[in-house]
């Protein structure tokens, strides 16, 4: 067959189809894929993703996170797509401030990286009610996630809106945008299985629905064996390295590596070490996994009443690279970047070929992948939990210490060692501000006129919560009376009768004749819980108020979306001369949400609505039900603003009538017992906060500030003294680290061969403070055999007497040092033939210039 060949062509031609070519790739990119990676434009790639959700954080954030992301080593945003929030009553959308999606993908795209939609729309996420809208369940014949015509429909339109939207702004990448990839569902392959045929049905159609919307990029099904063709069905979890796709010219994608964890109100902080996320990232990678999304990268504040439950905390930290508040979380953050980098050298072998599997040792490996072309990268694995192992490989000795993954990009030298963590750590703290909140004032919310007939409704019965409320407010007052005759013998002496309510969830205040009489709570894996207590009746009618809170939907499980909230009884007197008194059936009232509430007191146009007491004057500190108000100034400085309400119990918060979520400072419980890196983990593993709050501190963005008189209003469930409430800003407070010196023995990456000959750089120590700080004391330094972890060095055995004057020599009034891990720089060596160690906590300080702030 005759062929054209290029240089028949005349030059001239030849140049405008190579730029015409080069600008329909420019405009019009391809994103597909194959059994080995995701395709862009026609190039295989190994991605790495992480996940910032947009309106878990400020739009003004937005950019600073993104590039912080991209600085780690991370090339794909992930944001699920919250459908509560966009349509919060049917027909109305919102896609203004922090719902701006729009506006975050071009932020993205800014960036230059890539996003991965997850629109869902079922997005689970600790999430109130999973991410739908509560509308959605009242739709007449609904179920959810099933083969149900409703649902389909509401489904389908919420999801064909949001990718018109990112059409009509050429927000694909095959429109030369940033998404390269979305999702449809959410983790579904449980719940097909529970659903039967109607479930498989459900899973067909929402593939077939998601491709028809013509996104030009593929789409994924996490946790969905089924997902159909050209789905790609990815995996969630802390471990990915046992998954394969259901077909095999799919791509082994892991759709969420969790990071950490999330928290729940009166339960621990999880915490997961980055050894281990960056061994399980290894094993993914080694095997043949091309994408790893980290859930969360980012995990930031449930604002408002957004978190999901019951009782997921305001706080969705997570644990993630970037903390909260967005700062870097290190070691965590520095170590997985290290990572990144590591494993983008071995990209070329990655996608070219399949790994070659050589054992090692009992519980060691080999991963190699060598191509044609002469590229060859290497990943040895241990297994072992406890041993550190020394291997044979290509005829050198690499030592693996346990439960880790050296990377060799040339199949010869170590640049990377999951278990080795050569960053520096970051201890955070909570400084005081100069801040003085204003006088404090407050307003009882007054329930004496609770059943006064304005807006309450009257039936026999208990009802379901959310039937009444819609969730228009967490609060929901059940009020009933009962009249007790004087000849009651608990009256002349007997014992108090006892009142008992059965609650569907998740926590109930109980008063009796406007007294707070107890309080009782459920749990995020028990929502259903009775109050059980004496209460003091009085001869005559007698009101029983039942203060019914919601603490968030739950967003998992199967159907969730019928499962009860509130007081659907019994509720029962018992101890009465009559014997048990079912209160369940008689006449109730009820009224939704506080008063406080209906007269918008938390925002800048309600406050003057009632009068407020100066709260000086307020005796008793514990009053229940209580408004509180103040104004601030905002103080100078950049750092990261949070409210310390250590000193208060429960209720909710707003800042110039923006809501910053509910609070409880109820204390942890659980075992906070230390934590090994090595060994498979799960979330009860490394716990911390135990007999702490949970959440003491509720971030205050400061996009929400203006310089002066901000407003400041909290309501208290419980009782608290208001007084100590105060602003904090998070800064780091000290670096630690902790680097071993060079071992001759053992090939690592403080070897570089240049040619034949090879250079010897001895490990270093690297410190740095934020911008606008400097390392004002080292806290603690040894060169030797130090012993314990950052926060709590101690010195060990063997202790260089140079180790303080060596770092304050380097160190003292710089923002960031560089101290080499040798003999010869601590003078000598203070234990031959030992293996040492430099170990230094270095305290940050505000440079002069900032210490205004
Ligand atoms: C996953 C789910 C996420 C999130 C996560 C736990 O199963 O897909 O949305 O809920 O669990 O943080």
């Amino acid at each position: 067959m005759e062929t054209t060949s290029v240089s028949k062509l005349p030059f001239a031609f030849f140049c405008l189809a190579l730029w015409l070519g080069y600008q329909l790739q420019r405009v019009h990119c391809t994103v597909a894929y194959d059994r080995k990676a995701i395709l862009i434009n026609g190039q295989r790639r190994i991605l790495f993703s992480g996940s910032i959700h947009y309106p878990r954080s400020t739009p003004d954030m937005w950019e600073d996170l993104i590039f912080k992301a991209k600085e780690g080593g991370i090339d794909v945003i992930e944001t699920y797509v919250f459908w509560n929030i966009h349509e919060p009553s049917q027909g109305n959308y919102n896609f203004e401030g922090r719902y701006d999606l729009v506006r975050f993908v071009k932020t993205v795209q800014k960036a230059g990286l890539y996003a991965h939609l997850r629109i869902g729309p079922y997005v689970c996420a600790e999430w109130n009610f999973g991410g739908f809208p509560v509308w959605l369940k009242y739709v007449p014949g609904i179920s959810f996630r099933t083969d149900n015509e409703p649902f389909k429909k509401a489904m389908k339109g919420f999801t064909e809106k949001i990718v018109g939207m990112m059409k009509s702004e050429s927000l694909y990448e095959s429109q030369g945008g940033p998404i390269i990839l979305s999702q449809i569902e959410n983790e579904y392959g449980g719940q097909s299985k529970l659903f039967g045929p109607a479930g498989q049905k459900y899973v067909n159609w929402a593939a077939k629905m998601a491709i028809e919307t013509g996104t030009g990029v593929p789409w994924v099904m996490c946790k969905e064996d089924d997902a159909p063709d050209p789905v790609i069905n990815t995996c969630n979890g802390f471990y990915c390295d046992y998954f394969t796709p259901n077909k095999p010219y799919k791509p082994t994608i892991w759709t969420e590596a969790w990071s950490g964890w999330f928290t729940e109100f009166g339960g621990p902080i999880h915490e997961r070490p980055v050894q281990d996320l960056a061994f399980a990232v290894g094993r993914f990678i080694q095997k043949g996994g091309s994408f790893v999304n980290y859930y969360m990268y980012h995990g930031g504040t449930n604002f408002g009443r957004t978190a999901g439950g019951p009782f997921i905390t305001t706080s969705y930290d997570y644990d993630a690279p970037l903390d909260e508040y967005g700062l870097i979380r290190q070691p965590k953050y520095g170590h997985l970047k290290e990572l990144h980098k590591a494993i983008k050298m071995c990209e070329r072998a990655l996608v070219s070929t399949d790994p070659v599997v050589t054992s090692l040792g009992n519980f060691q490996q080999a991963h190699v992948y060598s191509t044609e072309s002469g590229d060859c990268a290497a990943f040895l694995a241990n297994y072992d939990t406890k041993s550190s192992v020394r291997v044979m490989f290509n005829n050198m000795h690499y030592n693996l210490p346990p439960w880790s993954i050296s990377i060799l990009p040339d199949c010869r030298n170590v640049v990377f060692n999951t278990a080795k963590v050569g960053v520096q750590t970051s201890q955070m703290q909570m400084l005081p501000t100069n801040t003085r909140m204003f006088s404090w004032e407050s307003f009882d919310e007054d329930i004496s006129s609770l059943d006064d007939g304005s807006a309450t409704i009257t039936t026999s019965g208990l009802l379901e919560q959310i039937n009444v409320t819609r969730d228009s407010s967490d609060y929901l007052w059940y009020i009933t009376s009962v009249d007790i005759g004087s000849s009651e013998s608990f009256l002349h002496g007997g014992k108090l009768p006892t009142l008992i309510v059965q609650s569907t969830g998740h926590a109930v205040h109980v008063f009796i004749n406007g007294q707070l009489s107890g309080s009782a709570y459920g749990t995020r894996e028990d929502r259903r819980f009775r109050y059980t207590g004496p209460i003091n009746l009085r001869a005559g009618t007698n009101k029983i108020a039942l203060l019914s809170v919601a603490v968030g939907l739950q967003n998992v499980g199967g159907h969730f979306e019928t499962w009860n909230t509130g007081i659907l009884g019994p509720v029962a007197l018992r101890g009465l001369d009559q014997g048990k008194l079912d209160l369940s059936w008689q006449k109730w009232t009820y009224q939704v949400g506080l008063k406080g509430e209906a007269m918008n007191l938390a925002s800048p146009n309600g406050i003057s609505s009632v009068e407020w007491m100066d709260s000086a004057l307020v005796l008793d500190k514990n009053q229940p039900l209580t408004w509180h108000k103040t104004y601030f100034d905002t103080p100078a400085g950049d750092e990261p603003l949070a409210l310390d309400m250590e000193g208060m119990g429960k209720g909710q918060i707003w800042i110039n009538g923006l809501s910053i979520g509910r609070y409880w400072t109820a204390p942890a419980t659980g075992n906070c017992n230390g934590c090994s890196y090595a060994g498979s983990f799960r979330p009860p593993k490394c716990q911390v906060g135990c007999g702490q709050p949970t959440q003491r501190w509720y971030h205050v963005p400061r996009s929400w500030l203006k310089p002066n008189h901000n407003l400041l209003v909290v309501f208290e469930e419980l009782g608290g003294d208001p007084s100590r409430i105060s602003l904090v800003k998070r800064s780091v407070g000290s670096v630690c680290a902790d680097v071993s010196e060079y071992h001759p023995n053992i090939r690592n990456w403080h070897i570089e061969s240049f040619g034949k000959s090879e250079v010897f750089h001895p490990p270093k120590v690297h410190l740095h403070c934020s911008l606008g700080q400097a390392i004002s004391s080292i806290k603690f330094a040894s060169f030797g055999t130090p012993l314990g972890t950052c926060g709590n060095y101690e010195q060990g055995v063997c202790h260089s007497p140079a180790s303080y004057a060596i770092l304050e020599k380097k160190c003292i009034g710089k923002r960031r040092c560089t101290v080499s891990v040798s003999n010869s720089n601590f003078g000598h060596d203070p234990c031959p033939n030992v293996l040492k160690r430099l170990s230094v906590e270095a305290v940050c300080a505000p440079t002069t210039s900032n210490r205004r702030g």
